[in-house]
């Protein structure tokens, strides 16, 4: 385990000490969305009293609030290792920005072109490509992933793809079984037949480096609010795809990137929390992590260097406690881990643990838990594929229960003991 200073941590979310006689809940619905530490809250605050103005006009404020959107476009591209902010689209978040581009993509295409979409991934990442599908006349292939290993087999996708296939699209991580995905491999395979890639980075983007250069993708999207920073999404896209995309804007909206794809007025006051929370890793990078974790990347420096070393220095600290809570889980008389459950092969798999308990509905589960302040999620998480390829739908999903780097191996016991005393095991 990682030398992590936990207290240190959890003292700068202010969620997660309340004050007063107040208790702060065991929070582990992390993949649902994370808490905010005070330096996200207070860049927030300070765009909203000082750089509240639209873009473009001549005076102070709304020249403050054009460094912030310019800011927190460098700082993404930090965070993604994207090779110019322009190649970064900030939005709404994730399922609104693949809606918006989906449509731009799909021009591309014409009528009985291919299209790949899998049976992990979280629907903000298969409706959007079964709607453009549907617009232009697509034949949509799904990817399974093994039911056993919760992994994709790259012979099944070989057997997918045809020189027809435009596009694959598919998860980094996926926000039900947790597995990690060999983004790699996939670009790869799909790139040799000439059809894009489209990554969906939501779930993993918490728990590891990103880096789209390396990864050899195409698009790629994540979410900050899953990553401790302000509701809002983000998508990276190749800057010469980009560009060759035909943008649904209006008219007098610049045609340069970003703002091709930046549709409206923007959460500036988000945005200016987007840069803070990148800020907040690299701090840790820089004060807290060995210099171990920066040592592995020379290759960058300053801020990039520093968050890079921060998150691998966090999924140290996590890595065992995602092993105590499967361990623990799995321990439970009619209990079922539905994804990577080795303990030596928690590399393979972000702390996302959904489970199963035999004759218990994942509600009741959520439901007495809850009562306890310790918050889980239930149901099928808009991961509509993976719970019906599990055939998990008609009982009610899950019970997921998700650790960020600010939970405490206290939490992950008190979880389990809770779930156990509610199966009465
Ligand atoms: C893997 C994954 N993809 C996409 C989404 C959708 O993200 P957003 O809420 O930013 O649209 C989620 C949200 O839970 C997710 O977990």
């Amino acid at each position: 385990m990682s030398g992590l200073n936990i207290d240190h941590i959890r003292a700068q979310f202010p969620a997660l000490s309340p004050g007063g006689d107040a208790t702060a809940p065991v929070f582990l619905d992390n993949p649902g969305g994370t808490q905010v530490p005070q330096t996200v809250i207070d860049a927030m605050v300070n765009c909203l009293v000082h750089a509240n103005a639209n873009l473009g006009g001549a005076f102070d404020t709304s020249e403050r609030s054009e460094a912030i959107v310019a800011q927190a476009h460098v700082a993404m591209a930090d965070f993604m290792n994207a090779s110019s902010p322009r190649e970064i689209i900030i939005g709404q978040n994730m399922t609104t920005l693949t809606l918006h581009i989906s449509r731009s993509i799909g021009r591309l295409f014409s009528e009985g072109d291919e299209i790949i979409v899998t049976t992990m991934d979280h629907d903000a990442n298969v409706s959007p490509w079964l709607l453009m599908a549907r617009d232009h006349g697509l034949v949509v292939k799904f990817l399974p992933f093994n039911r056993e290993t919760y992994e994709f087999d790259l012979t099944e996708l070989d057997a997918l793809l045809t020189n027809r296939t435009k596009l694959v699209a598919f998860n980094h991580a996926s926000n039900m079984t947790g597995t990690i995905n060999d983004v790699k491999s996939v670009v790869e395979h799909a790139h040799a037949i000439g059809a894009l890639v489209y990554v969906d980075s939501v779930q993993f983007a918490p728990h590891g480096v990103i880096d789209v250069q390396d990864l050899g993708c195409d698009f790629l999207v994540c979410s900050p609010y899953k990553f401790f920073g302000p509701h809002m999404g983000v998508l990276w896209g190749r800057e010469s795809l980009l560009l060759e995309l035909d943008p649904y804007k209006v008219r007098p909206a610049s045609d340069d990137l970003p703002d091709r794809f930046e549709t409206g007025t923007l959460s500036h006051e988000g945005m200016a929390g987007i840069t803070a929370t990148i800020d907040y890793f690299a701090t840790i990078g820089r004060n807290q992590a060995d210099e171990l974790y920066r040592s592995r990347y020379t290759h960058f420096n300053g801020r990039r260097q520093n968050l890079c070393a921060a998150l691998d220095y966090l999924t140290d600290y996590e890595i065992p406690l995602t092993r105590s809570l499967i361990g623990g889980l799995s321990a439970l008389p009619g209990v079922k881990v539905h994804g990577i459950t080795n303990p030596n092969a928690m590399n393979s798999r972000v702390p996302t643990v959904s489970f199963t308990a035999e004759g218990h509905h994942p509600r009741d589960i959520a439901v007495a838990l809850g009562k306890k302040g310790i918050q889980v999620w239930d149901g099928h998480n808009y991961a509509v594929e993976p719970v019906n390829h599990l055939g998990l739908m008609e009982s009610g999903g899950v019970v997921r229960v998700g650790l960020a780097h600010y939970n405490t191996i206290e939490e992950v016991n008190l979880a389990v003991e809770a779930i156990a005393q509610h199966l009465g095991a």
